[in-house]
């Protein structure tokens, strides 16, 4: 080597390392998957057409017109079950690396035994995931996102035990029929928010039954995921060779005054902790927090035992470490402050930790998103140092508008979200391997029907053919998912109030 060359050569390593440091913060990890997310209720429609059966979220719409925004429901939504193949044009004009959606357990089983399978609906998913594949879009599927059997529901769902035989029933006709083109399964979406259908009166199937209630159902779901993810374990993976994982749903968590920090910890165990610490500890089982303060405040209320339900050590051991990655699912913050019990209130979800908001957060148009992106980073921390740093999917991160193809806040939300995301594994060192946009579609969303959208693509719902229009966020993101870069030309102004 010449000195010149030599010379040339240091150059180009000194240009190349700083050109690394000066852009790196801002562009993906090499492998990094970059994807969107519908849910099959959400989207699909046909609700009871080709030997479908009837969903819990079927029931509960139809019942319950009054208790949805918009008195509307999903019987047809956004049409996907006719209009799959579009969705896909859009998922492959994007370039997206994976697509996650869910399968509709009475589609598949519409009795929700398997001693009827219903072909017509095996038929739509695998269409759809050849379709994705022959697109070179690797599909993601979710086993469960809150749909399950309304006949099994009046069986006590969540509340009935054998839940976790039914759902490990369901779990195993997927797998035998899907799995040898899927590489990706999430078994149970938000298991939390699952458990607030049992415990209120709010969203289906609106079973009312209060705190007792929501820690029977929470207690079941961990059983089924283990015995889902042990399944896959056993007769599967071996053939297979695919991933599976659970996603959980955990908010960022702000001190209200500096001596909160305590509540911040406390929160973060019962919201997200309740679900990740029986999977993902080293102990396994339920937080001590929450063992302590449900039991502490179960006895002050008159109960005879705990109302948290114990596992017992085999079934410890059976959960723990039951997912071979943690699907997060990620959208906003609260402000957190450390309270006293009051005497004489009843109590026994004591958490001891109150959550407001800082009215100064940006906000969307729905009343519990607010934008405050640090709290992703925040809680990719926590969950990097409480369980070891398990490889971490980010599964759902979004923004809701009521509005246009125009929609200049959700850029800037998601830009502000990654870049916070890109911040926790460059700084911090965290291991996160994907980002998933919520959706792909604006949706069904649930008790707010379709007044709050969440779509990179807008539906017209006025329109029987549901037309799609790509909104200026999914251009945005196709330029992402293309150059690898959240890239400053794109940054948008401070995200736009909506009153
Ligand atoms: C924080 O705690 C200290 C010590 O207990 C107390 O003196 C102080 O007033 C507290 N500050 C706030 C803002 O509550
Ligand atoms: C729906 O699509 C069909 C076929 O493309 C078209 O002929 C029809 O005019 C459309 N209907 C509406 C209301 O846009």
């Amino acid at each position: 080597m010449t000195s010149y060359s030599f010379l040339r050569a240091a150059f180009s390593v000194i240009f190349a390392v700083t050109y690394v440091f000066a852009n790196d913060t801002l562009s993906f990890p090499q492998g990094f998957l970059l994807g969107t997310a519908t849910s099959a209720y959400q989207i699909e429609g046909g609700w009871n057409i080709n030997g479908k059966g009837e969903s819990v979220w079927d029931r509960w719409t139809h019942d319950n017109p009054n208790l949805i925004l918009d008195h509307s429901n999903g019987d047809v939504a956004c049409d996907s079950y006719h209009k799959y193949k579009e969705d896909v044009q859009l998922l492959k004009d994007m370039e997206v690396d994976f697509y996650r959606f869910s399968v509709s357990w009475t589609r598949i089983l519409p009795t929700g035994y398997p001693n009827v399978i219903n072909q017509d609906g095996i038929n739509y998913y695998k269409n759809l995931i050849n379709e994705l594949l022959a697109n070179n879009i690797e599909p993601f599927i979710t086993l469960y996102h809150w749909d399950h059997p309304e006949y099994l529901d009046k069986m006590g769902g969540w509340t009935n035990s054998l839940m976790v035989e039914w759902i490990s029933n369901y779990a195993r006709v997927v797998f035998k029929e899907l799995g040898p083109k899927v590489k990706y399964f999430t078994t149970i979406n938000e298991p939390a928010d699952v458990c607030q259908g049992v415990a209120t009166d709010k969203v289906a199937p609106g079973k009312n039954l209060g705190s007792p209630g929501k820690y029977l159902c929470m207690h079941n779901i961990l059983k089924a995921h283990a015995k889902i993810y042990h399944i896959y374990q056993t007769e599967f993976r071996k053939q297979q060779k695919g991933q599976v994982g659970i996603v959980i749903s955990c908010p960022g968590a702000f001190p209200k005054t500096p001596n909160d920090t305590a509540a911040v910890d406390a929160i973060f165990q019962f919201v997200c902790g309740w679900v990740a610490h029986p999977i993902f500890s080293k102990t396994g089982d339920y937080p001590e927090i929450i063992k302590a303060h449900i039991a502490d405040n179960s006895k002050l209320d008159g109960y005879p035992a705990s109302l948290l339900p114990t596992f017992s050590p085999k079934w410890v051991q059976y959960i723990k470490g039951s997912a071979d990655f943690f699907g997060l699912n990620h959208y906003t913050s609260k402000l957190v402050e450390t309270v006293p019990r009051v005497e004489g209130e009843r109590w026994y979800d004591y958490s001891g930790v109150k959550q407001t908001i800082d009215p100064s957060w940006p906000k969307s148009a729905a009343d519990w998103l607010r934008v405050v992106p640090d709290g992703l980073r925040q809680v990719i921390n926590l969950i990097s140092k409480q369980y070891d740093r398990p490889p971490i999917f980010v599964m759902e991160n979004g923004f809701a508008d009521e509005c246009c193809t125009s929609d200049s806040s959700r850029i800037s939300y998601l830009r502000s979200y990654m870049k916070a995301m890109l911040s926790a594994i460059y700084e911090d060192g965290c291991n996160v391997k994907s980002y998933t946009a919520w959706s792909l579609l604006d949706n069904f969303e649930w008790a707010d029907g379709y007044k709050v959208r969440f779509g990179l693509v807008n539906v017209d719902f006025t329109n029987p053919n549901r037309t799609r229009t790509p909104k200026l966020s999914m251009n945005w993101y196709k330029t992402v998912i293309k150059t690898r870069r959240i890239d400053s030309i794109f940054e948008s102004p401070d995200v736009v109030n909506i009153p």
